[in-house]
């Protein structure tokens, strides 16, 4: 885990990091993101000691940063930089094990180790491993930077813009490595990142930053559809969700409200509720809220007896959605059935809301409407 408790950076008197306290846990990807200027980098290189602080600590799995030996912090933490940062007068196998040699290792391991982690990151080691850094594309040396700052085994790795200066396929491709690089090896990874695109690709969680303080710090899923302020909403860019369809759930699609019922309720009551709350249907449940019917009001018409309870009467077979589901699957759902409604439940069978066709349709529309006009 990195903690920064109360970290400030001033250069000759101007402050631009400001009282910054930030967790990342363990083997999780965070982005840090924000304008130029905004102290992404300085944030990432007090990490590393690249950087002093001028107030405050940093702590790496509860130890103070400043009290590491410097070799011992560059073995735990390794660091990829945008413009790669290969030496051009070094072989790409010399490149990557430039710091392991400082560590005094050498040999057969050594030797084994830089070919598995050129083929980890898509190079053939028979091609690569003798060239220069001239003699590869941007992707590539961008490549050998991954590799090289895997050689130390580093619990930590940070990545200043690692895939800026890439082309979309390239990037789109290293992105995905450094995925199942971190499934692989479940590195704890901080990155910076200017494209939010990215951010919501790669990061369990996501800091966005201006003047060096946080303005929100939190799930993609929850900043995209709870942006801290106008600013961060600008800053995500309107309506990105619908760009990651995969992370609206089913409860954003939901009525606010479901009218329920408990099975030993009479037809009358229920057609009293009904009445009260202006809706067709009642979603019957017991005490813990598991679903169990439903009961709907053209049925209850023909049913003379309004001393009949509900259990009596009321349909078990209700469609359901898991919690879990995404907007594909309730649109999914609804296109491929007659069903006007679709209860919402969680792994007990528990209902958590209700989704309309109305409601459905609300939700989809809302992207074509400017905050304010509804
Ligand atoms: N060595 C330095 N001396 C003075 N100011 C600096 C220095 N390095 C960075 N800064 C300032 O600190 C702020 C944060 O910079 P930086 O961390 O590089 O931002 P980012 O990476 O988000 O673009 C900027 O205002 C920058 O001008
Ligand atoms: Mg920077």
């Amino acid at each position: 885990m990195i903690e920064f408790i109360d970290v400030c950076k001033k250069y000759k008197g101007t402050t631009v990091i400001d009282g910054f306290n930030l967790k990342i846990e363990k083997g999780n990807i965070v982005a840090l993101i924000g304008e130029s200027g905004s102290g992404k980098t300085t944030l990432l290189k007090m990490i590393n000691r690249l950087i002093k602080l001028s107030e405050g600590q940093i702590l790496v799995n509860g130890t103070d940063i400043g009290t590491w030996d410097p070799i011992e912090l560059r073995r735990k933490i390794g660091y990829v930089i945008q413009q790669h940062g290969l030496f051009p007068h070094m072989t790409i196998k010399e490149n990557i094990q430039i710091i392991p040699q400082l560590l005094g290792k050498r040999g057969e391991f050594l030797e084994a180790k830089t070919k598995a982690l050129l083929e980890l990151v898509g190079l053939d080691p028979k091609i690569f491993i003798d060239r220069y850094p001239a003699q590869l594309s941007g992707g590539q040396q961008q490549r050998v930077g991954v590799a090289r700052a895997l050689i130390t085994d580093p619990e930590i790795i940070l990545m200043d813009e690692p895939f800026s200066a890439l082309d979309p396929m390239t990037r789109s491709d290293l992105q995905d490595q450094l995925l199942n690089i971190q499934e692989e090896f479940n590195k704890t990874i901080v990155f910076v990142t200017h494209d939010m695109d990215e951010a919501i690709k790669l990061a369990d969680k996501i800091c966005i930053l201006r003047n060096g303080k946080i303005l929100q710090y939190d799930t993609p899923e929850n900043i995209l559809k709870h942006p801290n302020g106008e600013y961060v909403e600008q800053f995500i860019g309107k309506g990105k969700i619908w760009n990651n369809p995969a992370l609206i759930k089913p409860i954003d699609a939901a009525i606010a409200n479901p009218g329920t019922i408990s099975k030993k309720r009479t037809v009358l009551q229920a057609m009293e509720t009904m009445r009260e709350k202006k809706i067709d249907g009642l979603l019957v449940v017991d005490k813990d809220k598991v679903l169990l019917g439903y009961v709907g009001l053209s049925k209850m018409k023909k049913i003379e007896h309004g001393q009949l309870t509900i259990e009596q009467v009321m349909s078990s077979d209700v469609p359901t959605i898991d919690e879990n589901g995404t907007l594909i699957d309730v649109v999914d759902q609804f296109s491929n059935t007659q069903l006007g409604y679709l209860a919402i439940v969680d792994e007990e069978d528990r209902l958590k809301g209700l989704i309309t066709r109305s409601s459905l349709l609300s939700l989809l529309g809302s992207q074509f409407i400017e905050k304010g006009d509804e």
